[in-house]
């Protein structure tokens, strides 16, 4: 990819827990570890645009050693805390109960949007919940602003809810809030690890386009893509590829995915 081409970065990489992710990258020494994560947050940073938005997922353990990387570039804006349900204690530690969001961006932010969460309802009786100090007269009727703890976002664990198995998806509210937030239609979101497509899909939602990697197949992400936006599916891709990546003789290559039939029978487009 050029440099400066990408309006977002959204990053959920693997976590070298040892997890399967069928790849043989998710279990190596730390400092092995660290030295990739560096590689790919530095990479990450080069494509992103002036203004642009860099937002990673992580354990609150590497969050702060990626924060040091992404702070060689970036400007920090917010360690956005993210509530964890049933995690346990690993040794002498205390119950880890979330996750961090960080979000940073180059330099001054280019879209800042500021978003809403509708007043809270009781599940059962669907009264208001909290009286707002008596203030509640006053509120804005959109609703409260986002603040940077989110209690709405643990993942749905059954795997029927999942749309690649084995993978920890995560709930499309997580991309989608950090896509609203940093971007506006027609914008270009980067995710380096793909997974199941959540963040994809985020960006299909809102009209914004996107740029994804996955190194184990992108049959799930296809699958997805294809069973909420039919017609962006079966689209022509919109950029001029020139403008986005070098080797443009390798667009064909490129653009064929791992499995599944190429773009270029999919659309009847040919590419030089
Ligand atoms: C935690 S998952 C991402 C889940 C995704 N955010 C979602 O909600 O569906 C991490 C993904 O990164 C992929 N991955 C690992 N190393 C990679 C690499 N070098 N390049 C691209 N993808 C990689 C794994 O196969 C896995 O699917």
């Amino acid at each position: 990819m050029r440099s400066a081409v990408v309006d977002t970065v959204f990053a959920d990489p693997p976590f070298n827990l040892g997890k399967d992710y069928k790849n043989g990258y998710d279990k190596v020494e730390h400092a092995e570890y660290i030295a990739w994560c560096r590689e790919w947050i530095l990479e990450s940073c080069r494509v992103l645009k002036p203004g642009g938005a860099f937002f990673v997922y992580a354990t609150p353990e590497l969050a702060v050693q990626f924060a040091t990387i992404l702070g060689e570039r970036l400007e920090f804006r917010h360690w956005i805390s993210l509530t964890m349900k049933g995690t346990y204690p690993r040794g002498k530690r205390l119950y880890p109960a979330h996750y961090a969001l960080l979000y940073y961006s180059r330099g001054s932010p280019r879209v800042f949007n500021r978003l809403r969460l509708p007043i809270e309802t009781c599940r059962h009786c669907g009264r208001e919940i909290k009286d707002y100090g008596g203030h509640r007269d006053k509120m804005n009727p959109e609703g409260v602003n986002l603040t940077d703890f989110w209690t709405d976002t643990s993942p749905n664990r059954h795997s029927k809810f999942k749309v690649r198995p084995g993978v920890n998806e995560l709930k499309l509210i997580i991309p989608e809030r950090a896509v609203l937030i940093s971007t506006e239609p027609g914008d270009i979101v980067f995710d380096p690890f793909g997974g199941g497509g959540a963040t994809y899909q985020a960006a299909e939602k809102h009209d914004r386009h996107w740029i994804g990697t996955e190194l184990y197949d992108s049959a799930h992400i296809r699958k997805r893509i294809r069973e909420n936006y039919p017609f962006s599916a079966a689209c022509r891709p919109q950029f001029h590829f020139e403008k986005l990546f070098t080797h443009e003789d390798k667009q064909h290559e490129v653009l064929r995915g791992s499995e599944g039939e190429s773009m270029q029978a999919r659309t009847g487009t040919r590419f030089p």
